[in-house]
């Protein structure tokens, strides 16, 4: 999209009084410059490209952050779910509103590769499945895309999306479009039933070279959650090398984002054998993380100790590319939970996994929008419990989930944070973040926020440009600033295997750790629980540690 802006610079006051003409030319300059930053700033995202694990803005250099959500468009249907139930403008809204700048949009291969499919029109798709209650609703909600291809109708969503300045991610899901993801599924590798290597080229290149002229697209993602019995690593580094080459002569702006094997939960492979790419500042790797197969009782009994493990995993799964000699941006593009929270188990993993996107600043994508979908393994209007939207796409699943994210909706680091010294203190059950004012310390919804300095275990936590630092009074009474930052009362250390458990001793020698009190939402200090389900002599623990989980966030923002 090209953005012109005419101005007259009013030169001809030049001749009339140098000084006044000086001012003028000058100031008419500085607006000029603020209106071409203005104008043309929210539309340059179509550059992105990396910098060592960032994304950035390929112009400015600047950070740019993906904060997504997730929207199938992959399944039998092949239409972005939702559009039934709501206008696409109004869906498109509520994703802006919600605090998103980017939507990781899925589409199935066949779509563009299959005769049969590619003429289709929206009508006609949900004609051919009997979705009776679906046709009429797009008939009702979105009236214009009832005829479209369904390919016109991807188009219709991006465009509407890059409207409202929403960045868009194309993912290609599935080869036959379906729900996905199990390991016979005929969809998970390269070579089974429905995933034909040339074809699945041939419909990258497809969706490359239609959206080329696109700016709101900004990256494709080559295809999500590698697995099944066929996996096998030396026809991955085969095939990405392909994806990748494919998407980059069609459009080599786009970003290319490479998942690895195992429902995308695998990049290990690659501390032996890097892939060997010409992407240069385009290659982005992607990983997901759910709590799908992890032992409940492990998160309910042993919730530290499992926390610690099980980020260890991550990071040593995927989490190394971040850094390491070559580091490269991580993607996060799947994550989520049941949005009602009746899943305690599921619920701890949530707050494990926020501690680490918010430690690191991730990139990530939420999965997902939908509170429905149009038809999913042969229910028709199946509800989906980890959708922000209710089945009707009205409202807020959760009206509280939302309060979780808004820290790491936020950037926090970038590519000149290293010489940061401060700190947010993150609480991840709530999301909240701990604010000083004079001497009381409350937990806020993370839109302000204290920043603090930390030297490492054994020190105080001092409040930035303020005398005063963290201390604990007492058990069960609020923490505080304090002056007197000398006394063990303010010398914090982490002391769980987690290391989401920040304790000082009270004046009997007792450690006291922060903990959130839901009911007024402070900052406490109570007796520490659960430090020791590492431990074997202690091996369960009843109570949920996930309140007294802080986290300290390095940040370069103020
Ligand atoms: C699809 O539409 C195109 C253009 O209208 C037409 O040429 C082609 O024959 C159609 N293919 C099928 C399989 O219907
Ligand atoms: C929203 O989530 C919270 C926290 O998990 C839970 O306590 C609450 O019951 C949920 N509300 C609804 C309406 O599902
Ligand atoms: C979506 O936007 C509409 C209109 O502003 C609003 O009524 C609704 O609550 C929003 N839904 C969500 C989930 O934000
Ligand atoms: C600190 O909190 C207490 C109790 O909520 C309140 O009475 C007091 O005024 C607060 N102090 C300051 C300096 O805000
Ligand atoms: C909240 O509860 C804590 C602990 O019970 C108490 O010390 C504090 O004064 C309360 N704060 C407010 C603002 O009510
Ligand atoms: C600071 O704390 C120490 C240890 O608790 C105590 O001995 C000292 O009196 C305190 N000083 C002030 C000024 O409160
Ligand atoms: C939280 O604070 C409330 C109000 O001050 C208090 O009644 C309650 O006992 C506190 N909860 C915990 C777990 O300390």
């Amino acid at each position: 999209m090209q953005w012109h802006v005419k101005i007259d610079i009013p030169f001809v006051l030049l001749a009339d009084d140098p000084i006044r003409g000086i001012i003028v030319t000058t100031l008419s300059i500085i607006v000029l410059v603020i209106l071409v930053f203005v104008i043309t700033f929210p539309h340059t995202h179509q550059f992105l490209s990396t910098k060592s694990r960032w994304i950035i803005d390929a112009k400015s250099g600047q950070r740019v952050k993906l904060t997504c959500v997730n929207w199938p468009g992959h399944l039998r249907p092949m239409i972005p779910e939702g559009l039934q139930k709501k206008p696409l403008k109004d869906i498109v809204e509520n994703v802006t509103s919600m605090g998103f700048n980017c939507v990781r949009l899925t589409w199935a291969t066949y779509m563009f590769t299959r005769a049969a499919y590619t003429n289709l029109t929206v009508a006609q798709s949900l004609d051919r499945l009997n979705l009776k209650a679906a046709n009429a609703g797009v008939a009702e909600n979105n009236p214009q895309l009832l005829d479209l291809t369904l390919i016109d109708c991807q188009e219709a969503v991006i465009n509407e999306l890059g409207a409202h300045d929403i960045m868009v991610v194309l993912d290609n899901h599935v080869s036959q479009p379906e729900w996905c993801c199990s390991d016979n599924d005929g969809n998970g590798f390269f070579g089974d039933t429905y995933f034909r290597p040339k074809e699945w080229l041939k419909g990258l290149t497809m969706v490359a070279k239609r959206y080329k002229h696109n700016p709101s697209v900004v990256a494709m993602s080559m295809r999500n959650e590698l697995r099944g019995p066929r996996q096998k690593r030396e026809a991955w580094y085969q095939y990405i090398q392909e994806g990748a080459t494919a998407i980059q002569l069609e459009n080599p702006k786009v970003l290319v984002i490479v998942s690895g094997l195992s429902f995308e939960t695998d990049l290990s492979f690659l501390k032996k054998k890097p892939l060997r790419l010409s992407l240069n500042t385009k290659l982005v790797y992607e990983a997901h993380w759910y709590a799908f197969g992890d032992p409940p009782e492990k998160w309910l009994f042993q919730t530290n100790q499992f926390c610690a493990s099980i980020t260890q995993w991550f990071m040593s799964q995927s989490g190394f590319v971040l850094g390491g000699e070559n580091p490269a941006p991580l993607f996060l593009s799947e994550f989520g939970k049941d949005q009602r929270g009746a899943n305690e188990p599921e619920n701890r993993y949530f707050s494990c996994l926020m501690a680490t996107v918010a430690e690191r600043d991730i990139d990530w994508a939420y999965w997902g929008l939908q509170g429905s979908y149009m038809l999913r393994e042969g229910q028709v209007e199946f509800e989906e419990p980890y959708g922000l939207f209710d089945a009707n796409w009205e409202n807020a699943r959760n009206s509280t989930f939302l309060d979780r994210l808004q820290l790491v909706l936020k950037m926090t680091q970038g590519p000149k944070s290293k010489d940061s010294r401060y700190y947010v203190i993150y609480h991840p059950q709530s999301g909240q973040c701990l604010q000083a004012d004079r001497g009381n310390v409350s937990a806020t919804n993370c839109h302000h926020w204290s920043l603090w300095s930390h030297d490492g275990d054994g020190s105080p936590i001092w409040l930035r440009r303020n005398s005063g630092c963290l201390a604990a009074v007492g058990d069960g009474q609020s923490a505080v600033v304090t002056t007197n930052c000398s006394s063990q009362q303010s010398l914090w250390r982490h002391v769980s295997s987690s290391k989401l458990h920040l304790a000082a001793k009270d004046d009997q020698g007792r450690d006291l750790c922060l903990e959130w009190n839901s009911s007024n939402s402070t900052i406490v200090t109570k007796k520490c629980v659960c430090l020791g389900d590492d431990l074997n002599d202690v091996p369960w623990c009843s109570e949920d540690p996930t309140r007294q989980w802080f986290k300290l966030i390095s940040t370069n923002k103020r």
